[in-house]
């Protein structure tokens, strides 16, 4: 194992009913801008339950409606003039990972004085934040729990993946019946990304971690046994709890304790992709991680078929290392797809046209993915192998 410090700030209420923390974790008589997205939570609820404790506390209420999925920089940009204006001194999340990741880029760029996107780019550090508490209503990303944050610059065309100590949420309320409200794509979708997180820190280089990894195994045998009973019964509270709960341990810094941290090129290539088509960050991931697994175990099986033995329930007696690790690469894809989600790019009507542009984009930040990392031509073949 690698030395490794375990330090994560943010507080989680987990359950039915922790909503009523956010009047002992809002200062009374704040000024809080409340962020959220296209009006879900005005449906279901959880708006008016978030407002009435706001109300309690005799907070001075702002709203920043309308953060689109793949939450886009000119929103922050408005984000931050409205806590420039306002003197905000508290955000409110609520929503998934687009609002919360929004809602960090604003508490970031709201304590800078230059343009928000060098902050994103590492043009310019990062050096304090807003404190701001989120109320998720979609399990999916772990942004809930973490510090990191994506953003799409839409006239670049850029989406970047960026992090700071300083943008962990303060608290995060989960409360499983928040997330009843969501249409089965979007729930298809989290389970996707949550295992997806899980396997690409499964795909470290770092001796002696068996822990790490019966923890990561474990996680995805939980995902693959529960995710078809969720989208048979999308109003199970059990099984909303499950995948919510997994989904944050999924990447809230856990399952990097000790390793190297895992390879992360499927979602550099994935942020590539809808950068350029705006498509759901789960479908992405659900067609490319099993073609990234199909490029690696060319070169080197053995943790695709550690995997697929361990995870997948793929017998290797008699057969190649190869021979089982792309079994398990075809079996990840076959469940992936028998629970709804998509597996391949021309499911989304995307064809080659583009594919020199997302191969650059790829590449927006240099070195993509350490368990194997990848040049230009292994990005071009793993985009050619999910056509
Ligand atoms: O905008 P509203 O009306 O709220 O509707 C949303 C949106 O249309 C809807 N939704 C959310 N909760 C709902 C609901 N609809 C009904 N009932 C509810 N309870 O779902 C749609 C998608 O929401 P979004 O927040 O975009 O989804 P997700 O949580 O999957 O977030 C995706 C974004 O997070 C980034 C992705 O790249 C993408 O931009 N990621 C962030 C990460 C992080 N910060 O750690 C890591 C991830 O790997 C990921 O890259
Ligand atoms: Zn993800």
């Amino acid at each position: 194992m690698n030395t490794f410090l375990q330090h994560n700030p943010t507080k989680l209420y987990f359950g039915k009913g922790q909503v009523e923390h956010i009047a002992t974790e809002i200062p009374e008589n704040s000024r809080v801008l409340l962020v959220y997205g296209g009006g879900s939570i005005k449906r279901n609820g959880v708006y008016d339950a978030v407002v009435g404790q706001l109300n309690s506390l005799n907070a001075t209420v702002f709203a920043l409606a309308g953060v689109e999925p793949n939450p886009r920089l000119t929103t922050v940009e408005k984000g931050v003039a409205i806590c420039r204006e306002e003197q905000i001194d508290y955000l409110l999340a609520v929503g998934g990972g687009s609002v919360i990741d929004c809602t960090k880029g604003i508490a970031a760029a709201a304590q800078y004085d230059g343009e928000a996107w060098d902050l994103f780019t590492q043009k310019a550090p990062i050096e304090s934040a807003l404190p701001f508490g989120t109320v998720l209503t979609l399990a999916a990303t772990g942004s809930e729990m973490n510090p990191v944050s994506v953003i799409t610059n839409w006239d670049t065309k850029d989406k970047i993946g960026w992090g700071s100590p300083h943008v962990y949420p303060a608290f995060s309320i989960l409360d499983p019946s928040y997330t009843f409200s969501l249409p089965e794509d979007q729930t298809v979708y989290g389970i996707v990304d949550s295992m997806s997180h899980a396997l690409e820190h499964y795909f470290h280089r770092t001796e002696n971690t068996p822990m790490i990894d019966g923890f990561i195994e474990s996680l995805l045998r939980t995902a693959i046994e529960t995710g078809p009973k969720l989208i048979e019964d999308q109003q199970s509270f059990e099984h909303r709890e499950t995948m919510m709960y997994l989904s944050t341990t999924a990447f809230n810094g856990t399952l990097s304790n000790g390793t190297d941290g895992g390879d992360w090129a499927t979602h550099r290539i994935e942020h590539a992709i809808s950068a350029v088509y705006d498509i759901p960050h789960g479908g992405g991931l659900a067609i490319l991680f099993p073609y990234w697994l199909e490029h690696v175990l060319e070169e080197d099986p053995t943790r695709v078929k550690q995997l697929a033995v361990r995870v997948l329930g793929i017998p290797p007696e008699g057969k190649g290392d190869k021979e089982v690790a792309r079994e398990g690469a075809k079996s990840l894809r076959n469940f992936w797809n028998s629970i709804g989600a998509p597996n391949r790019l021309s499911d989304y009507d995307i064809d080659d046209t583009h594919f020199d542009d997302i191969v650059e984009k790829t590449f927006i930040k240099p070195g993509v993915g350490t368990y194997k990392e990848l040049d230009h031509a292994s990005v071009l073949d793993i985009l050619h192998r999910s056509l």
